[in-house]
Order: structure tokens, then C-alpha cells, then sequence
């Protein structure tokens, strides 16, 4: 990638405040927005009224100890905290998680899938880099065992500048096998630092292969995921390497190239009567996949199997051959709604005896 087209930098609003130590003593340095700014304020000093430090939120206090921190005689910081959240997601639950891993870190997010989507529909053109001074992360969900390739694809064709670290939390339905040795293998092409892959568990998404879990039972897992995340944001904060609890076994290179050959396909895809022309599907699609052709989706032949067109229309209009008939589609909107949340048990086919992943 040529130096000229290297394009997208962001920046960010950070929100945390630190506690640091220095001469074995306890500071509380209160950081407070600006414009792109962290601004700490010592308590020890006269200037620990937010008031004092521009037009500006104040915000709580949190015992962490950061090793972004570096304490001037002054007392006063203000450091440039430029830090960016990726994330890709197919039916919602990375992006769930994304937000509010960065809302820990107050860092800013990025969807992978619109940048990969843009990347689509114009490859001459966009093409990115990013600046972070501190720890670059990713979120995705985990597909067979691995960082999705569409992931890994995006990743390997970007830019990264400043911060060489590189976490990567990845969610999924029961376990991310041996993605932690992929995202080893992905920093090491980009020659940044892995500092350690992560999981937390979230809904089943894949229902054209098994089968996504009733509303409330996803509502459980998904509340139990939102401490686990704050979990992770601290370990991230002080820059600790993390490890997985849902790793396994590695899987041969041959099953796992198959899986891409034999399931990741759009071939099956169809459309009901009861399509009601809305585009949701094709708007959604990160791999800019569905054209609609008088009023009705067709798929073009470069999914990823996202699970995300049949998942999010409003009228289950979508089919998957017939491996997806009668199976509860799961998406969850970015408010942390489920779609149809009050949606009955139905008799689908893992009550028939399908089994579970
Ligand atoms: C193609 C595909 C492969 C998947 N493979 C795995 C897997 O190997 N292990 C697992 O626990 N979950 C797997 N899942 C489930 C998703 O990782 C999980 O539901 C994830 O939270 C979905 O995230 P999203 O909503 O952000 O797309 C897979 C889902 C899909 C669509
Ligand atoms: S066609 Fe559907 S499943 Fe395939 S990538 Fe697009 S949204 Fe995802
Ligand atoms: S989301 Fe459903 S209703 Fe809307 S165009 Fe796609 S298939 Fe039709």
C-alpha cells in the first residue's frame, strides 16, 4: 500500500482516571475530557477542580494503576490518548462487546465491517492506516476455531502506526480453539506485539449450521458477559497480556481449509414470498454480497457467512437450503435489543435432537 493512499486516522475523547504511585505514595489523578486530550489533575495540588482544566466533563474514580501515566513535577499531565476498538461482527455480539470494552477503555470504536464493506465496493481506493499511542484491539466473533479470515484479510492489508501491541478479544458460542495461535501468527506478519487473545462467551449465531439459543436464554448470557469485558478492560489498562478460558485443541490445516471450501458459501441462500423489498439485508452485509434485484436480495458469490442477512430481516424471509427452517434467528441490535426479544420458544430443529455445537 502506497504511502499517498494510506488514509483513515483517528483520535479519540478518553474518559478514565488513573491512581499512580510514585515515591510510594498514592496519587489520584482525576482525568478529564478535552478535545482529544487527557488532562490529570494531581489531588495532591490546587488544580483537582475539573472546573480549572478547559470546557469539560469530570468523571469517576477508578484504582488502577497505568503504565500510560508519566508524572510530571508539575503534578499536571496532559497526555494525547489515541487508542482505536475494532470491531467485526455478523449478528451483533462482538459489536456489543466492542462498545462497551471501549467504553471502559474510552477509546474510540471502529467497525471493521463498514471499512471492509467500503473496501468492497471501492478496493482502488480504500485502503487504511491507523495511529494509536497505545494498544491497538480487536474484537470478532471466533469462526471454526480461528480469527475469522475476512478478519485476518483486513488486518494484513492495513496499516498499523505508533503503538506496536495488539490485543484481540474475540466472543463466541463455546469455544475459540486455536484462534489464539492464528492471532499470534497474524501479529507476527505485522510485526506487532501480541499481547494475548481473550473470549467471553456470547449467543450462538450460526444457524445455517446449528442453531441460536431462545430469547431469555440469550439475555442470561449476555448479561454475564458485561463484567467479564470490564474484566479484560483493566487487564488492557495496565497492559497485562491476556489469556483465554475457551481455548483448544489445534485443528489440522486440512479441516480447517475444508470448512472455508465446503460451508462458507452463499450458494444456499434464498428468498421467501414474504420478502417485503426493505434492503436491510443487502444494507447490512459486510461483504457488500447482496445486490436486490427488483425489490429482492441475490446473493453475488463472496459471503463469508456472517449469519447476518438471514438474521436480521424483519420478517425471517431468508433461508439457508433447509438447514435454517424453523430455527430462531438471533441478531443483536447495537442498544443491546434482541430482535422480536419476546419471541416464543420455538420447536426448532435443536429440540429435535440437533446437536448443540
Ligand atoms: C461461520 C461461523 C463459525 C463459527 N465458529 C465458531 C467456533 O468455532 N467456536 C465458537 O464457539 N463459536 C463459533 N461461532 C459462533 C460465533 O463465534 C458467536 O456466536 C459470535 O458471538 C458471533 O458474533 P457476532 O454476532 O459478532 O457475529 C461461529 C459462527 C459462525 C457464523
Ligand atoms: S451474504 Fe449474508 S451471511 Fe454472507 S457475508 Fe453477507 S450478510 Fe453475511
Ligand atoms: S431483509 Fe428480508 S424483507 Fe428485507 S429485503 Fe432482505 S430478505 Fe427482503
Amino acid at each position: 500500500m502506497g504511502d499517498a493512499a494510506a488514509a483513515s486516522q483517528y483520535s479519540v475523547v478518553p474518559t478514565i482516571t488513573q491512581v499512580s504511585e510514585q515515591n510510594n505514595e498514592k496519587i489520584h489523578f482525576h482525568s478529564i475530557v478535552g478535545r482529544n486530550k487527557l488532562c490529570y489533575t494531581d489531588s495532591r495540588l490546587k488544580y483537582n477542580n475539573p472546573a480549572s482544566c478547559r470546557d469539560i466533563t469530570y468523571k469517576h474514580t477508578k484504582e488502577t494503576v497505568s503504565r500510560y501515566l508519566t508524572v510530571s513535577r508539575t503534578g499536571i499531565q496532559e497526555i494525547e490518548r489515541k487508542t482505536i476498538v475494532f470491531y467485526f461482527s455478523g449478528t451483533g455480539n462482538s459489536r456489543y462487546i466492542a462498545q462497551h470494552l471501549a467504553e471502559q477503555l474510552s477509546d474510540e470504536l471502529v467497525s471493521m465491517n463498514r471499512l471492509i464493506r467500503q473496501r468492497k465496493l471501492d478496493p482502488y481506493t480504500a485502503q487504511y492506516a491507523f495511529t494509536s499511542e497505545v494498544p491497538f484491539v480487536i474484537v470478532c466473533p471466533t469462526y471454526c476455531w480461528h480469527v475469522p479470515k475476512v478478519v485476518e484479510e483486513f488486518l494484513l492489508d492495513s496499516r498499523f502506526l505508533g503503538s506496536r501491541e495488539m490485543y484481540f478479544l474475540l466472543t463466541c458460542g463455546s469455544g475459540t480453539g486455536q484462534a489464539r495461535a492464528h492471532a499470534e501468527e497474524i501479529c507476527k506478519q505485522l510485526s506487532m506485539e501480541f499481547m494475548g487473545l481473550t473470549s467471553v462467551l456470547m449467543p450462538e449465531n450460526y444457524i445455517t449450521l446449528f442453531h441460536a439459543p431462545e430469547a431469555d436464554e440469550a439475555v442470561g448470557i449476555i448479561r454475564a458477559s458485561k463484567p467479564q469485558v470490564e474484566n479484560i478492560a483493566q487487564q488492557i489498562l495496565i497492559r497485562h497480556t491476556v489469556k483465554d478460558s475457551y481455548s483448544g485443541p489445534a485443528m489440522p490445516e486440512l479441516l480447517y481449509r475444508l470448512f472455508y471450501k465446503i460451508f462458507v458459501t452463499d450458494k444456499k441462500f434464498r428468498v421467501k414470498d414474504s420478502c417485503i423489498g426493505c434492503s436491510a439485508c443487502a444494507k447490512l452485509c459486510p461483504m457488500a454480497n447482496i445486490r436486490m434485484n427488483d425489490r429482492k436480495p441475490v446473493w453475488q458469490g463472496s459471503c463469508t457467512q456472517c449469519q447476518g442477512c438471514i438474521a436480521v430481516c424483519p420478517v425471517d424471509a431468508i433461508e439457508y437450503g433447509r438447514r435454517a427452517k424453523g430455527k430462531r434467528r438471533y441478531y443483536l441490535f447495537a442498544d443491546g435489543r434482541q430482535k422480536f426479544p419476546n419471541e416464543k420458544p420455538r420447536a426448532n430443529s435443536a429440540q429435535s435432537g440437533e446437536p448443540k455445537r
